[in-house]
């Protein structure tokens, strides 16, 4: 039997009507059945801090260390926020970087997505959340690059994905799976 491999998807927008996480769950849908794509909270991570990582943990920092250590992959769909990654995805690559030297990202393969309505697609918050990655060891997919202006419009009223932006979102999850089996 072929394997399936657990992808934990991090979505950097907290908010309710987000267009990033809205595209995280339009690429469960449309992972081919080789990826099993469970995007994980970061919204209630407390602020990293070195004087409360220590014994007792945080179980926020624990439970949620432990969901990236059990993930075979790393998937990021993130919006930009003044031309950088938003705060919240950035704590979250905080806490699972630490205890130092024992982060949960190191060697597993991993992709990022960013999205924005504006025409530059969040290419800044991209390339800065692969700054850190680079860092942290995660192998990323170089291609295709997703860097998605005008998200805006990818969606209906009803929350529809249009037929535009379907088939490059098909032909980036394509890619990631075959990343995913080289590189897990
Ligand atoms: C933004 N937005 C934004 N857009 C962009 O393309 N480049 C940027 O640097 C910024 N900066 C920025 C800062 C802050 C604090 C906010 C709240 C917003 C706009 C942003 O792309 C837009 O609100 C998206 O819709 C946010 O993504 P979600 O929440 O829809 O996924």
């Amino acid at each position: 039997m072929s394997k399936t491999y657990h992808v934990a998807v991090l979505v950097g927008s907290l908010r309710k009507a987000s267009i990033n996480r809205k595209l995280a769950l339009a690429l469960t849908q449309l992972a081919p059945p080789s990826l099993k794509l469970e995007i994980v909270e970061i919204g209630e991570l407390p602020l990293y801090n070195e004087d409360i990582d220590v014994d007792p943990v945080p179980p926020a920092y624990s439970a949620f260390r432990a969901k990236l250590k059990n993930a075979d992959a790393l998937l990021f769909v993130t919006p930009e926020y003044n031309r950088s990654m938003p705060a919240p995805m950035k704590n979250a690559i905080d806490v699972g970087s630490r205890p130092y030297g024992q982060s949960a990202f190191g060697g597993k393969p991993g992709a990022v997505l960013s999205a924005s309505p504006g025409a530059i697609g969040g290419f800044g918050a991209n390339h800065h959340l692969r700054q850190s990655m680079v860092f942290l060891d995660v192998r990323m997919m170089q291609q295709p690059e997703a860097y998605l202006g005008g998200a805006g419009a990818f969606f209906d009223d009803a929350g529809v994905l249009g037929e535009s932006i379907k088939p490059f979102l098909q032909k980036f999850i394509d890619a990631y799976a075959a990343w995913v089996a080289q590189h897990a």
